[in-house]
């Protein structure tokens, strides 16, 4: 949520800061601006809408100064407007903030700072930070942003520059994620890696309370008592073609399709050669914890918490551990039971989701061993928890997740086959679980391979209202990611349900236009689901069913069906919401929506 990128060194700021706040507009859309020290002044501007508003707004200027910060905004505390777009200014017109996050004193401060004669001219509460740094002000902006910092409360990745000290960029994060890049005499400051892969690789991730003093030749850094600290360099392992469209028209569509590649990635590595004994290395270390958890409780978010649905009914099928899926959202203020043997499970694409995040730290009050399944390396939750696995999927650009949501699945099929085997269940070892899992990347290949017709199924319901989404057992979490992904991005309201819920209520709903999905796989709940297929039938509903392949019955009693290959019971929602994932996406792009940047929405969700 809301994206930051600062530089400074040999070369033209301008360029490198708006590449990079480009590749960052994924994480927030609705204004941007930049500031950039030139020729002794302190250049700003700002826009409202896409960050092509802002390039548009400087063309042709700020083209000579080598340091700068860039910001692309996703409103919290005031509308989206030129005034409450980032960067804020001080006073003096002399210090300039970006900053993620939120301060949660912002009133208390404001007051404070109006009454020693400060003029705000924003709603935001970032603009405070500008303002308390311009007070603390004497001389060394490392020290009055630290001092500045001490008076705030909440959240924050921040980077700040000043015509006062023009040589340095400042970098401090609090629960806000922020990575200083290092280059051939050049520093970076970025609150995603995506931004900065362009030009370098060697990065370090600054930790909560930690502020980087960046020149062009130098980085130090220190805690917020101004203690030294050494950081480690890592290496980001991403190439640039991941974050770019590749000939795709949008990031959404280009993610589906990677599918095959990043659920084998998912696996690669993580099988005994020729066996059916996965290794986790992010595991190895909790064996003995692990092999004594007698209780699960899965947290996470959105599409997250409909993957872990399905890891509930994986493991409780699997290894007889009891499983409760939360939303992390209700985890954290609910006061959740956690006795000896508590594993929580926090499941999480971005690894900075704050809900999620902050139902770990309750975790880890209360005592739960913290298991973490990520993509982003190096995220908040990744590094908040004891042990971890990551997914391998390579950078999630569109904010409708797709990539990610399978491969959560195939990552808890990974763990469920680590704690058999650590455990010794054999039977669950020689279920087929990891032998039909091996074979997933190449059927999810042939949906997409064979997928024409959905595009045929979109043209028919593209000017729906209403859409149903019923599932059962496995597919349940199926049809709740199904209606997700149709509502974010095309705007038509989508519900999900388990299929046999439907006589309690929402068949109030059903007449002939509207269209219910039913993910109708052949597996133990098949003959139940033909029932509910049928109620919907007699009240004149349309009916699109996903079907195991060679099930030819099925075609009598729907409307139009699309074919999936037969796998295992556990795994077939990995297949199942393939269909889906295509046929949300182009029903929205028929719509004329923008999949890649739908309403109101931004990657990563930062902000409680
Ligand atoms: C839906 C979507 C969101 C995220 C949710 C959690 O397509 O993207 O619902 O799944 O915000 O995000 P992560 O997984 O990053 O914690």
């Amino acid at each position: 949520m809301c994206g930051i990128v600062g530089y400074i060194g040999e070369n033209k700021a301008r360029p490198i800061l708006m590449n990079g706040i480009k590749r960052l507009e994924y994480r927030g859309y609705d204004s941007s601006g930049i500031s950039i020290i030139e020729d002794d002044k302190l250049l700003c501007e700002k826009s409202v809408g896409f960050v092509s508003e802002l390039e548009k707004k400087i063309s042709g200027k700020f083209n000579e100064g080598t340091s700068g910060i860039v910001h692309t905004r996703w409103a919290t505390h005031g509308a989206p407007t030129i005034e409450n777009a980032h960067p804020h200014i001080d006073c003096s017109g002399k210090i300039s903030i970006v900053h993620n996050g939120i301060i949660e004193n912002y009133n208390y401060l404001k007051a404070k700072l109006e009454k020693e004669g400060h003029t705000f001219t924003s709603e935001t509460d970032s603009e405070v930070i500008a303002h308390l740094i311009e007070s603390h002000y004497d001389g060394v902006l490392e020290d009055a942003v630290r001092m500045a910092l001490n008076e705030v409360e909440g959240a924050y990745g921040l980077a700040v520059i000043s015509l006062d000290d023009p040589g340095k960029l400042i970098a401090a994060r609090r629960g806000s994620p922020l990575i200083v890049g290092i280059g051939e005499r050049s520093h970076y400051v970025t609150s995603d890696v995506a931004a900065i892969l362009e030009y370098t690789k060697e990065v370090v991730y600054l930790d909560d309370n930690e502020i980087a003093v960046l020149t062009k030749d130098n980085m130090q850094t220190t805690d917020i008592d101004n203690v030294q600290i050494e950081k480690r360099v890592d290496e980001i392992q991403w190439n640039l073609d991941k974050i770019e469209k590749g000939g795709y028209e949008h990031f959404m569509l280009k993610e589906i399709y990677e599918q095959p590649q990043s659920l084998s990635e998912a696996m690669l590595g993580r099988f005994e050669k020729d066996s059916n004994l996965v290794h986790l290395g992010g595991l190895k270390d909790k064996e003995n914890d692990l092999r004594n958890i007698r209780r699960i409780i899965i947290v996470a978010c959105g599409t997250s918490w409909n993957s872990g649905l399905i890891g509930e009914y994986m493991i409780e099928e699997h290894l007889r551990i009891p499983v409760e899926v939360e939303y992390a959202s209700e985890f954290r203020y609910r006061e959740p039971i956690i006795e000896a043997g508590t594993m929580v499970i926090a499941i999480s694409q971005s690894g900075e989701t704050a809900d999620t995040l902050a139902a770990i730290h309750e975790a880890r009050k209360k005592g739960a061993l913290i298991l973490s399944i990520c993509n982003v390396v190096g995220s908040s939750i990744a590094r908040g928890a004891d042990c971890g696995i990551f997914l391998h999927a390579g950078p999630e650009i569109g904010v409708a997740s797709t990539k990610a949501f399978t491969s959560q699945i195939a990552v808890l099929s990974l763990l469920t086959l680590f704690m058999a085997r650590i455990k010794g269940k054999e039977e669950v070892l020689n279920s087929g679980l990891a032998s039909k899992l091996i074979e997933i990347p190449e059927q999810v290949k042939t949906i997409l391979d064979n997928s024409d017709q959905i595009i045929e199924i979109a043209q028919l319901y593209k000017d729906s209202d209403n859409c149903l989404y019923l599932g059962r057992g496995y597919n349940y979490p199926v049809a709740l990611e199904g209606a997700l992904k149709l509502k974010e991005i095309s705007y038509i309201h989508a519900e999900g349900y388990p299929a046999a819920e439907m006589k309690h209520g929402p068949i109030a709903l059903i007449d002939k236009n509207m269209p219910v999905v039913v993910v109708a796989t052949t597996d133990k709940v098949y003959l139940k689901i033909l029932s509910t297929i049928e109620e919907v039938r007699a009240r004149g509903g349309r009916v699109i069913a996903i079907a195991s392949e060679q099930n030819n019955e099925i075609a009598k009693l729907v409307d139009h069906v699309l074919y999936i290959p037969e796998t295992i019971d556990a795994l077939v929602p990995i297949l199942s919401v393939i269909p889906l994932q295509l046929l949300a996406y182009h029903m929205a792009v028929m719509r004329g929506c923008d999949v890649d940047k739908p309403r109101n929405l931004a990657k990563s969700v930062t902000v409680e």
